[in-house]
């Protein structure tokens, strides 16, 4: 079991890392301050920090201007063994605390279920689907701005660097659908032309709505509902143990975002028509084809050459997925309307968030012992009173202005 204490070690290892002007695509701090023994939501928080730096430690990241000073002796720094050894050490542990309670139920949930009828049902349901509920929400929202900032913060956890996480489930030797995996990798990365690269067309939302696009800027924000979807996501596809589940994750997301995204897309056009959507326009297009060939070119040729229990373990995946970006945005909506009653209650305003500086952390049941007037940043939303914050959900998460942390 990784304590309260383990973490504490290894943010004290990790700290200061960020500081003296390095560039944010490098921080690999966490949170590890605060009283983690008696705050078990910061400690659960925490928690999915060290799991994010564990995975985040795998990919090449480079700012995009470049560094002041030798980027050669930085980029030394930044992936330097022992320290990532010393973050590696608690993956397994970390992955088996925090991610595989979710894929047991999903395995359960998944037990006698053929992939065929699922994958069937599935597409069926999504065409008939109501209005992604969010975006129904953002349409009667006053502060829909707010709510979309945010989303598209805790969102960047994974989509400024779309698909490298499944990208890592592509390497190796599998046959014919590897191959067809790496196509449709081909065209997550643009079909190598930078500019569509998708995590490049989700820069340009993030700047719509002012905010940093560079990958990790915003991670002081991330609240622990996005940093579990998040590892859930990674923990699949940096385990190739889990190569079948990775296929479910890729059967249920690419055929829930064909229809989230058009839904964002027609949102954005309406209310934002000024901000640069292809992000959502491409994924409503391309990730038609994108369920075709996981169903008809992954996970049909698998299922038939490797035998039933590999369908079964697609199905797991898939729900996995479901059930890992149901809690999400649940999670999205029940912060969001608990901003609203507290602006039209006169306790929360608007806010870019300012991530010039990193004040202290603040979960809803830390927030109880503060000062009920202090102000706390939550996510991309804005600014809300301590003794309200109080009463958010417990995933909610939140900063003190940065002057607040001497
Ligand atoms: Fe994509
Ligand atoms: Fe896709």
């Amino acid at each position: 079991m990784i304590e309260a204490a383990d973490i504490a070690r290894i943010g004290r290892h990790l700290a200061g890392r960020g500081e003296s002007g390095e560039p944010a695509i490098w921080d690999v701090r966490i949170d590890a301050e605060g009283d983690l023994a008696d705050d078990a939501a910061l400690l659960a928080h925490a928690r999915h920090q060290t799991l994010m730096r564990a995975y985040q430690s795998r990919y090449a990241l480079l700012p995009t201007n470049g560094a002041a000073g030798n980027a050669v002796e930085q980029l030394r720094r930044r992936y330097e063994p022992r320290t990532l050894a010393l973050v590696e050490a608690t993956r397994t542990c970390l992955e088996d605390l925090l991610i595989t309670p979710a894929i047991e139920h999903a395995r359960a949930a998944a037990l006698g279920v053929d992939w065929a009828a699922y994958a069937d049902t599935l597409l069926k349901a999504v065409r008939v689907a109501p209005e992604n509920p969010f975006v129904a929400f953002l349409r009667t929202s006053p502060q829909r701005e707010d709510h979309y900032r945010n989303f598209l913060l805790q969102a960047s956890a994974d989509l400024l660097a779309e698909a490298s996480a499944s990208a890592l489930g592509v390497i190796g030797e599998f046959g014919p659908a590897q191959s067809a995996l790496f196509r449709i990798l081909i065209d997550e990365f643009g079909y190598g032309v930078h500019d569509r690269k998708h995590s490049v067309l989700y820069r340009a939302v993030m700047r719509g709505f002012g905010l940093p696009d560079e990958y990790n800027a915003c991670w002081p924000l991330f609240d622990t509902a996005a940093l579990r979807l998040h590892n859930t996501i990674h923990c699949l596809f940096q385990n190739p143990r889990y190569l079948f589940l990775q296929i479910g994750f890729l059967l249920h997301a690419e055929t829930a975002y064909q229809r989230s995204t058009r839904d964002h897309f027609r949102y954005l056009a309406k209310f934002h028509p000024e901000v640069d959507a292809r992000y959502f326009g491409e994924h409503a297009h391309i990730d038609l084809h994108h369920t075709r060939m996981v169903i008809e070119e992954v996970a049909a040729p698998l299922v038939a050459t490797h035998g039933p229990e590999v369908g079964v373990e697609i199905v797991a995946g898939a729900e996995l997925t479901r059930q890992a970006f149901a809690q999400a945005g649940d999670q999205m909506l029940a912060v969001s309307r608990a901003f609203d009653t507290a602006v039209e209650q006169g306790r929360a305003q608007s806010q870019r968030p300012d991530l010039s500086g990193q004040g202290l952390p603040a979960t809803p049941s830390s927030a109880a012992r503060l000062d009920p007037a202090a102000m706390i940043q939550v996510g991309g939303l804005g600014l809300v009173e301590a003794g309200v914050f109080a009463a958010f959900p417990r995933d909610a998460f939140g900063r003190l202005p940065a002057e607040a942390r001497s």
